[in-house]
């Protein structure tokens, strides 16, 4: 049942063309396949079978060069179709099957929603389609003809360039016809039919090529489209100027749809996105909506070039095309936004999503070995982590020489199945640099820790610090290699500025940047005139763990003066950790507290800082990154509780800088989604957070009068999103006026339930099962589950991990009412209870059972059996 990288084996025949035509049922759709064959050179096994990807078909007939088969003469099984005997020179083979699209309900191949056609190819759903090779390294040209009713089906789209379209003479029927130019992989095959509605631009590459934009969305919708539609033309010009990558169609289509298993897709010149990612008003998207439309957007279409124009050789390489496009969207929106806000927010995102895979049951390589389903490799490691190590790559060679290294990579790979080990030489290649060691950081699972030593000679002027690294064991993985760690360094003076870095052997550096690459390595500094204090792993540099972060002082110090914007931050999270952990073990000495605050009030009153830092300074670390933190024994109640305290003196304490934010931040001006306004309007949030925290009584009142005033559904969300945790007589009227205002609305609706979700109270799992039988919830719908039991279980520790073990409960029965249904939502839910291991006893024990009760269970998908049976250590 694994998959092993080491297995990998080219096919022994390679596909041309293959035209495809559909007839659309939703209950039994017929697909014909005419594909051409050709033995593949590269490949000695002479008369091997031909044996075709395919799952859930019915198989109607097969024919060779046009002469029918005798079923005597091929084999099918539940996931193969096989042809013993094939000629050994091209051939055509012409397939036709019939499919299930109303009954599909895992969302996987072809499937309805909401009446419409879409399909779902990535990873392995186009052998829920048709019989064909469904790999990554098998790259075909498309023709499609589809042909469905005209009057539930007016739009009928597939991948590449339109061609004939009209209806058929003798009913109701239309067809049209796509042909896509460039040859592509099966998981970037798509086909949408429905009733749509549109919104349309065009857009002129640089060298003139006039390209039609489309973005579809159920009827009457179209007027949200307007943010999407600019996202995308700005992501269009900045590949072009950032990479010098241009569009490749004459049209580029993006279809809304509202029941999708992941974020959106990449198919060729048709994207089909999650239409939360698309769809926004000021009265119906917060900020957050705003920003991630707009990066994913950006994500999607620059897989045009990185995924679709070189795509991956198979799917161990799967970082190859999701961490180098994460990458790219990460650096869109820090050239087109604010950069440093920007690499908090990555950083915030791994260090809650990824760090805890690293170190868990879950942890695997960036380019993993095996996998038992490719579909439970979509992970923050995979893209997240393989982001980081391309930005790695990045800050080792520079920005110059990465371009170039990008550019060698298109000339030498464009129209091919990759690897990594191609993309990693071409690094080399154009730098000059050997990236050998570098290799180990998509080989090795686990955080790296660094641990940090500072000798000081006043009188020798001599600054040394000793770094060593180690990284923890992972499953599997017991002895961990040095991998190269590069780190952003300053060495910050008594009045706050960066002192020359002088270092011995070398001289003065250029670029402020260091390379641990051994395990253990002392740098010495000369030329230091007064005692430093140390600013590492600036910008995060490297995505790892500095295991001895240095005292309070030293962090409130950083956090006043330190020059560069990230570090600043992070010093005020290791100050803010350092707090909440004193509390946990019993003590904390009052002083502390107090110059935290004190430093704290110096950033909120800087007027040359931004709403947009400031909000962040003011955003303590996240009960789940306290927790991994920690790492053993925890008591997530403990930690709400340590770090609610906090937040409550920090309220009570800044309560006069905090009132006058609060005036400052107000504004009626029109709504607009920019940096600016977004900082504000963050800002103002976290002021309201900080302040009702510090005094319930006071949040319901300004939380009140702000919701009542609200225009637009950022305010209103951070309004509500703070009385929902002020148990009270205002929090349930505002809950109940929610849905009456918007019940029509089916993305509000999922923040209704996320809100009620998101409540550390301890009534919240109660809720959470009276709102599962509430009339608006459903299993069939990914965002809706999402919303009500993937916010209880991975955004809320506090009510998750209720004493009572009642959070684990609702859990595991969703996951196994689900799982049946759709197994790769299944199993994404349950990663949730892959931390179980570092709980405290008791929860352990709950949690361990509720796992244990799942894998007993009889049936299982693959997917969920994989996440659960590794959970377990199994
Ligand atoms: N390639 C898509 C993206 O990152 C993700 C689709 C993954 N879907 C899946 N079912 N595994 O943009
Ligand atoms: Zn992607």
């Amino acid at each position: 049942q694994t998959v092993y990288l080491k297995d990998y084996q080219p096919v022994p025949y390679l596909a041309g063309e293959i035209f495809l035509r559909f007839v659309l049922e939703p209950e039994a759709t017929e697909v014909a396949s005419r594909i051409e064959f050709r033995p593949n050179p590269a490949v000695q096994r002479k008369g091997a079978p031909l044996v075709l990807d395919g799952e859930r078909l019915e198989l109607k007939s097969v024919q060779l060069d046009g002469e029918l088969l005798d079923p005597s003469r091929y084999e099918v099984t539940a996931t193969h179709l096989t042809i013993a005997d094939v000629p050994q020179r091209p051939f055509t083979l012409e397939i036709i099957t019939i499919c299930h699209p109303k009954a599909n309900s895992e969302l996987s191949g072809l499937y309805v929603s909401s009446n419409v056609f879409c399909t779902q190819c990535e990873a392995e759903g186009f052998r829920r389609i048709t019989y064909f090779y469904d790999r990554p390294d098998v790259m075909a040209r498309y023709k499609v003809r589809i042909e469905g009713p005209k009057a539930a089906c007016p739009v009928l789209l597939s991948n590449g360039n339109p061609g004939a379209s009209g209806p058929i003479p003798g009913g109701d029927c239309h067809f049209a016809e796509w042909d896509d130019p460039h040859p592509k992989p099966t998981y970037l095959f798509a086909l949408v039919a429905g009733n749509l509605a549109l919104a349309r631009d065009v857009y002129v590459t640089k060298s003139g090529r006039k390209v039609e934009l489309r973005i579809y969305v159920e009827t009457g919708k179209e007027n949200r489209c307007g943010f999407a539609m600019e996202a995308l033309k700005t992501s269009m010009r900045w590949d072009e100027e950032r990479f010098g990558l241009e569009y490749d169609l004459d049209i580029f289509m993006i279809v809304a749809v509202s029941d999708f298993n992941m974020g959106a897709m990449e198919n060729k010149g048709l994207n089909v996105f999650n239409d939360k990612y698309i769809l926004a008003l000021p009265e119906t998207a917060t900020d957050v909506d705003y920003v991630n439309i707009e990066s994913i957007i950006a994500h999607e279409y620059f897989h045009n070039w990185t995924g679709n124009r070189i795509t991956c050789r198979d799917w161990f390489q799967l970082c190859l095309k999701e961490g180098l496009t994460v990458f790219r969207d990460q650096e869109f929106t820090s050239d087109i936004r604010s950069r440093a806000v920007k690499r908090i927010a990555d950083v915030k995102r791994l260090r809650a999503d990824q760090f805890p895979e690293d170190g868990g049951p879950l942890a695997h390589p960036v380019r993993p070995v095996s996998y038992i389903e490719i579909n439970n490799f979509y992970t923050a490691t995979v893209y997240e982590k393989g982001a980081e190590l391309c930005r790695m790559m990045q800050t080792l060679i520079g920005r110059d020489a990465f371009r170039k290294a990008m550019d060698l990579y298109f000339a030498r790979h464009d129209g091919e199945a990759a690897t990594v080990e191609d993309f990693v030489r071409c690094m080399a290649d154009a730098s000059g640099r050997n990236f050998d060691q570098f290799f180990t950081w998509y080989e090795q699972a686990g955080t790296p820790e660094v641990t940090v030593t500072e000798t000081y000679n006043e009188a020798a002027r001599a600054y040394e610090l000793t770094l060593e690294q180690a990284t923890p064991a992972t499953p599997g993985q017991a002895d961990k290699k040095p991998v190269p760690i590069p780190l952003g360094i300053g060495l910050v003076g008594p009045d706050g500025r960066d002192m020359p870095l002088d270092l011995d052997g070398v001289g003065v550096l250029n670029e402020p940047l260091i390379e641990l690459n051994e395990a253990k390595k002392t740098f010495r500094f000369r030329n230091v005139v007064k005692k430093p204090v140390l600013s590492l792993n600036r910008g995060f540099s490297a995505p790892i763990r500095i295991k001895n972060a240095a005292p309070i002082p030293e962090q409130l110090f950083l956090m006043k003066n330190d020059g560069d914007t990230f570090n600043r931050w992070e010093a005020s999270q290791r100050a803010a950790h350092a707090l909440i952990r004193a509390r946990l073990s019993g003590g904390v000495p009052a002083a502390d507290t107090k110059s935290f605050i004190d430093a704290l009030r110096t950033v909120l009153t800087d007027s040359r800082l931004d709403d947009a830092f400031k909000a962040l300074m003011l955003g303590l670390p996240g009960e789940q990154e306290i927790a991994t933190l920690i790492g053993r024994d925890i008591d997530p109640g403990a930690i709400h509780e340590a770090r609610d305290a906090l937040r409550a003196e920090i309220g009570q304490g800044l309560k006069d800088v905090l009132l006058d934010l609060w005036r400052k931040t107000e504004s009626h001006a029109p709504f607009r989604p920019d940096p600016d306004e977004t900082g504000r309007r963050s800002l103002r949030y976290a002021v309201l957070q900080a302040l009702a925290g510090g005094n319930a009584a006071l949040g319901i009142e300004l939380a009140s009068e702000q919701l009542a005033q609200a225009t637009n559904m950022t305010d209103e969300i951070g309004a509500l999103s703070t009385l929902v945790t002020l148990e009270g007589p205002e929090r349930e009227a505002a809950i109940a006026a929610f849905h009456d205002r918007h019940k029509g609305d089916h993305l509000l609706v999922d923040k209704w339930f996320a809100l009620q979700a998101s409540a550390p109270l301890s009534s919240t799992p109660a809720r959470v099962r009276e709102l599962m039988r509430h009339p608006d919830f459903t299993l069939a719908n990914p965002n809706r589950v999402r919303s009500l039991i993937g916010v209880l279980s991975m955004a809320n520790p506090f009510a998750f991990h209720a004493e009572d073990g009642d959070g684990y409960a609702i859990l595991a029965d969703t996951i196994l009412a689900l799982d049946p249904k759709n197994p790769q939502v299944s199993a994404r839910m349950a990663t949730a209870f892959r931390s179980w291991g570092m709980l405290e006893e008791k929860r352990q024990a709950l949690a361990k059972a509720q796992l244990e009760r799942i894998l007993g269970t009889t049936g299982l998908s693959r997917d969920l059996f994989e996440i659960v049976s590794k959970s377990l250590g199994r």
